[in-house]
């Protein structure tokens, strides 16, 4: 049996919990939502290693119990405030076996999390809209380089999910670590910046170092309007491919990408500001590349504009230096009207 199968058939012994999880939330008519992904869930627990495991939102116990079942000693501290719930937990924990090992807190998130002392290896939030608030009193009760899984960010509305966006982009605080629930539930890794505790830089390579300062020189050559600056990031010659949000379809060459970015940086009033948020970076050998939303605002003949893209771009290293062979930045398509979406706010 594979890794991904034993997972799955692991994770598959909670299934008739995730069922009842869902029968109970449409006869109690409440916000017992079941989280969908036992499954990446439990990966991502046992490839963490995590011992001591915090989570917020445990309904009936569906993911407190698979949280458990990562290793036959991980120990769950889980809070709930629907008394109903809390009573289902328990009982359901004691029919799962893993009752010794997982404490279910009744109260609110706000007044049992100051009771409780860390450091926690893995945090999974699953209650109903994160706040930045929360999130920070999550981080301080996390190792060094533990691992928040943060459910239901979409649930955050307005300017709480531009504050908890402008936090995980955060690099002195956190590091983007992959998602679950078909991306619905993201993973961030705490960083820590006091002596003794794990950086940014310890947890990157090299070469990501290399790649995410690269991206850093681009954003501050831009900002200054420097064009050859900005053009020093490039790799010179042919083989440079630009699919920029401006037309042309398709820019070949250094040369072609050069005079996109005269005419770019004439429009502007003022140097345009880039934000980067989300940033990966994957990188094998001498070849890299790297995805994330960029937002980018500034003033276009009077006018204000504050557009947010996405963006993938390509590196290739060259006599040890990385440099930009490829970007591609886009909005998605309105398919009804063919145009481009672009008010996304995050
Ligand atoms: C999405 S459900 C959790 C689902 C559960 N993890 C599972 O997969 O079966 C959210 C739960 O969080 C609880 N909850 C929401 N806000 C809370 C708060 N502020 N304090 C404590 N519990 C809260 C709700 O009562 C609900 O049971």
């Amino acid at each position: 049996m594979s890794d991904a199968d034993r997972i799955r058939s692991d994770a598959a012994r909670f299934d008739d919990l995730q069922a009842e999880t869902r029968v109970h939330r449409r006869n109690h008519r409440c916000d017992a939502y079941t989280f969908e992904d036992g499954a990446g869930l439990l990966a991502l627990v046992r490839r963490e290693g995590a011992a001591r495991i915090l989570e917020l939102g445990t309904a009936i116990g569906y993911t407190a119990a698979v949280l458990a079942s990562a290793t036959p000693t991980t120990r769950v501290d889980t809070i709930e405030r629907d008394p109903d719930h809390v009573a289902l937990a328990r009982a359901n924990m004691v029919d799962a076996g893993v009752a010794d090992r997982v404490t279910v807190h009744a109260g609110d998130f706000a007044t049992v999390l100051p009771q409780l002392d860390g450091p926690f290896d893995l945090v999974f939030f699953d209650g109903l809209g994160p706040t930045r608030t929360m999130i920070d009193r999550l981080r301080e009760l996390l190792a060094p380089g533990g691992l928040l899984v943060c459910g239901n960010l979409s649930l955050a509305a307005g300017d709480e999910r531009r504050h908890l966006e402008d936090a995980f982009a955060d690099r002195d605080l956190w590091q983007a670590a992959g998602s679950i629930e078909n991306g619905a539930t993201r993973a961030f890794r705490k960083i820590g910046t006091t002596q003794g505790q794990t950086t940014m830089e310890d947890m990157m390579t090299d070469d990501e170092q290399q790649i995410r300062a690269l991206k850093d020189e681009w954003r501050a050559a831009v900002q200054s309007g420097d064009l050859d600056r900005t053009m020093a990031t490039y790799f010179p010659g042919s083989e440079y491919l630009g699919f920029d949000v401006m037309p042309p379809f398709i820019f070949e060459g250094w040369d072609a990408f050069r005079d996109n970015w005269e005419k770019f940086f004439a429009m502007f009033d003022e140097n345009p500001r880039f934000e980067f948020h989300d940033v990966r970076v994957h990188q094998a050998g001498d070849v890299a590349f790297s995805t994330g939303l960029t937002r980018f605002s500034g003033k276009v003949a009077g006018k204000d504009v504050d557009l947010w893209t996405r963006e993938t771009l390509g590196y290739r290293k060259q006599d040890g230096r990385w440099l930009i062979i490829h970007d591609h930045v886009s909005v998605p398509i309105d398919l009804e009207t063919g145009q481009g979406v672009r008010d996304y706010k995050p």
